[in-house]
């Protein structure tokens, strides 16, 4: 019997801005595990260093300054401290032959006054607040009205994100994510509900991420810098009526940048893959699992095989298989469940104890020999 031919993620990618020994990537998860002002735990470096066979690695939302904090024991790219919290993580996964790349996670509208350093009101492009309750450092809220952000509120965003991917080179991470998915900053101003405004950031919904991409751009270059959107993502209370013509616009307006990547969700409301992947010039990084079960090895393949993207980010997958690659190879049926009692908590146990494939036959092995 010959040998199946190896899975189309295990193949190697390479444009000017990547070498990847693979195409698997781990998407960016929150995972409370920062000390209160942001520094992220030690117990950090060992769970993305577990990673490290991931073709490139994607950390957790991380704030670019606490103006943009959205929950208590997020991390931040602001301080000293956490410089120095991140370069072990960034050392750790090095010295493991790995690639990261941090997620810059501006909350805008997210976040309440007790689960921020600041104690202040979260500022979003409209005084639209989140639909629901909202985590706060001590159980759960009624969500807060955002302040409109103003003309300098808006600068001063840029500026922090500038400083933040600055300061994320500074630790050693080989490029950043900015967070235009999923209900964070950017998304709330390209989304119609959440942008109301009547000045220049309302009239054309992509200017501020193009201005804030282009600045980050200018400052770390767009060879370390990649973008991630899921347009029409309910999520958070997002609505998006017509994202289509409002996404084209943006890819048109990035593509000349020549950036590292653009990292774009599926969903069922607008099959943001197959519109945008022929408009894109770069590489492009497909997450499909959002609001279902975790992405499975055969969907990430048939994005590829169907050549929707170059690349395809694993969230859940990543979580409880840290050696996802090795098992991608043996066709593992990724079962391991998540523990959802330590998904949020600050400690090692659901974090950096899901053992290898290797660890797991071992166990099976001394308990039938017991
Ligand atoms: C625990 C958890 C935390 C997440 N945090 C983030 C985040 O900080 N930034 C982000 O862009 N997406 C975040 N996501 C979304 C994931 O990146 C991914 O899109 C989602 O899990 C779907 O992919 P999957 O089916 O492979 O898990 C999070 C998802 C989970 C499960």
């Amino acid at each position: 019997m010959t040998n199946p031919a190896p899975s189309p993620l295990l193949t190697p990618y390479s444009s000017n801005s990547l070498s990847l020994p693979n195409r698997l990537v781990m998407a960016p998860m929150t995972r409370f595990r920062a000390h209160e002002d942001g520094t992220p735990l030690p117990v950090v470096a060992e769970y993305y260093a577990q990673r490290a066979d991931a073709g490139l690695l994607i950390t957790e939302g991380i704030w670019p300054h606490r103006r943009g904090q959205s929950g208590w024991r997020i991390p931040g790219l602001e301080t000293e401290a956490h410089i120095a919290g991140w370069r072990a993580v960034t050392e750790a996964v090095h010295a493991r032959g790995g690639r990261i790349f941090a997620q810059l996670m501006h909350g805008g509208r997210q976040g309440h006054p007790r689960s921020r350093l600041l104690g202040d009101l979260p500022a979003g492009p409209s005084p639209v607040p989140v639909p629901g309750p909202v985590h706060v450092k001590d159980g759960k809220a009624e969500a807060p009205i955002p302040r409109e952000m103003t003309a300098q509120d808006i600068r001063t965003a840029i500026d922090d994100h500038v400083n933040a991917a600055r300061n994320a080179l500074r630790a050693g991470f080989d490029g950043v994510e900015l967070h235009g998915a999923n209900s964070y900053l950017i998304h709330q101003f390209l989304a119609d509900n959440t942008n109301r405004r009547d000045d220049a950031y309302g009239r054309d919904r992509t200017r501020f991420a193009v201005e804030l991409v282009t600045a980050v751009a200018e400052a770390i270059g767009a060879h370390r810098l990649g973008l991630r959107l899921s347009p029409g993502n309910p999520q958070f209370g997002m609505v998006e009526h017509a994202p289509a013509p409002v996404y084209r616009a943006l890819i048109e307006a990035l593509n000349p940048l020549g950036m590292a990547y653009l990292h774009l969700t599926d969903n069922d409301q607008y099959p943001a893959l197959a519109d945008l992947r022929p408009r894109w010039n770069g590489t492009l990084i497909a997450n499909v699992g959002e609001n279902h079960a975790p992405t499975t090895q055969q969907q990430g393949e048939h994005v590829l095989v169907r050549g929707h993207a170059d690349l395809v980010s694993y969230g859940r997958a990543f979580l409880t298989h840290p050696d996802l690659p090795a098992r991608i190879a043996v066709n593992d049926p990724l079962a391991t469940p998540i523990d959802t009692e330590h998904l949020y908590t600050h400690g090692a146990q659901g974090y950096t104890d899901y053992p290898t494939l290797a660890q797991q036959r071992a166990k099976q092995l001394a308990a039938r020999a017991a």
